[in-house]
């Protein structure tokens, strides 16, 4: 079968779940094979995040990062626990690696993540007062930060600020920073940013904030109160980062989303796409459908938060199905692997990377 015919049958079937061969995604899939088919990203405002085993002992993923990438970002390296297993260290180790690969490879490399309540090393439970998380707060940011200065142009200095299910506005995720420091430590680590790299994009990033339902809408009113109040004291802060890890099975609220990113825009904040993936672990079994679905889903996603405002840049979580993180947390019940990424094991190109390279070709 040829690629159009093949496409075409899985249109046919995905019908059955509610993706219409006539919809916009039918059309761009269906459509004439183009000349760059099998590299459809390269060159687009596109990046993957890199995991270390891979990137170290396996040539193919190598070569598809620095094939099909602009940017990469470390699925960790960059993190509390990584770079500070005790107080007094810091190991540079993976960061640096990342960082000559993205250079050997005429990429950038982004900043993951600052400020966050996860990933946090064991220790830090010990920090006792307000003036211990200052210093120790501050201090990270100028030497972390200080280190890549001029080199790591886009940071995510805070993740994930929103508890998963916030009771009010005003609810912050509890950490030791916000324990210890309360809300102030977001300016803090902020103006700290600005202050040791003030070329650096600063990026507050968050996920959940997307699909229809009252946990997600107040979701997306708690990170704009945020936001917002951060704008009002001008505190330095140029971009807000939707994660989008999509959930295959849920709606996406387009109205919703699309408000959310016209006013981030409103306030001057690009809009970035941090760690696309598509969770199909309830999505129906045969692969050509589900990539179908799948590539539905970040279509449905895309499109609404370009309503909103131009999106600066997508990065997927990951670059292939075969280094992903979604069967730690999502497997499949029955047993096939999960296909959330552009790229599939064999790192052939999947309808999703076609998805992907047409909203970043006609960027508004
Ligand atoms: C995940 C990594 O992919 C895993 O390899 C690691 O074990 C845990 O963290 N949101 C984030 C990312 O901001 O840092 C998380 O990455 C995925 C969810």
């Amino acid at each position: 079968m040829s690629r159009r015919d093949t496409i075409l049958s899985s249109l046919k079937a995905a019908a059955a779940f509610g993706v219409a061969a006539t919809s916009p995604l039918g059309t761009l899939l269906a459509g004439p094979a183009a000349a760059d088919e099998a590299s459809p990203l390269a060159g687009l405002r596109y990046g993957a995040a890199v995991r270390d085993v891979p990137l170290a002992v396996e040539p193919e993923f190598r070569a598809a990062i620095a094939r099909h990438c602009r940017q990469i970002v470390g699925e960790g390296g960059l993190k509390w626990y990584d770079i500070r297993p005790t107080r007094e260290q810091f190991v540079f180790d993976a960061p640096d690696k990342h960082m000559a690969f993205a250079t050997a490879n005429g990429m950038t490399l982004r900043g993951h993540t600052l400020v966050w309540y996860g990933a946090m090393p064991d220790w830090t439970k010990a920090i006792a007062s307000a003036s211990d998380a200052e210093r120790l707060l501050v201090g990270h940011i100028e030497t972390v930060m200080g280190r890549y200065r001029g080199r790591i142009k886009s940071w995510d200095v805070i993740n994930e600020a929103i508890p998963d299910d916030p009771t009010s506005r005003s609810d912050i995720r509890p950490s030791i920073w916000q324990q210890r420091l309360g809300e102030a430590h977001f300016a803090l680590a902020l103006r700290t940013a600005a202050r040791v790299d003030p070329e650096a994009q600063l990026v507050i990033n968050e996920y959940d904030i997307e699909f229809v339902g009252d946990r997600y809408r107040r979701r997306r009113e708690a990170l704009l109160r945020l936001i917002r109040d951060l704008k009002l004291r001008n505190v330095p802060l140029h971009g807000v980062g939707l994660q989008g890890h999509l959930r295959g099975d849920l709606a996406i609220d387009r109205e919703g989303v699309a408000a959310f990113t016209a006013e981030c825009r409103a306030m001057g904040l690009a809009v970035l796409v941090t760690e696309l993936d598509v969770i199909d672990d309830k999505l129906p079994g045969p692969p050509e459908v589900r990539d179908i679905l799948v590539a539905a889903k970040a279509y449905e996603f895309l499109d609404a938060v370009r309503a909103g405002s131009p999106i600066d840049s997508i990065l997927t979580w990951g670059i292939t199905d075969r280094h992903t993180w979604v069967p730690t947390y999502f497997k499949r019940t029955d047993g096939l692997p999960n296909r959330p990424l552009p790229f599939d094991a064999a790192y052939r190109v999947k309808p999703l990377a076609r998805v992907i390279a047409h909203v970043l070709r006609d960027r508004r």
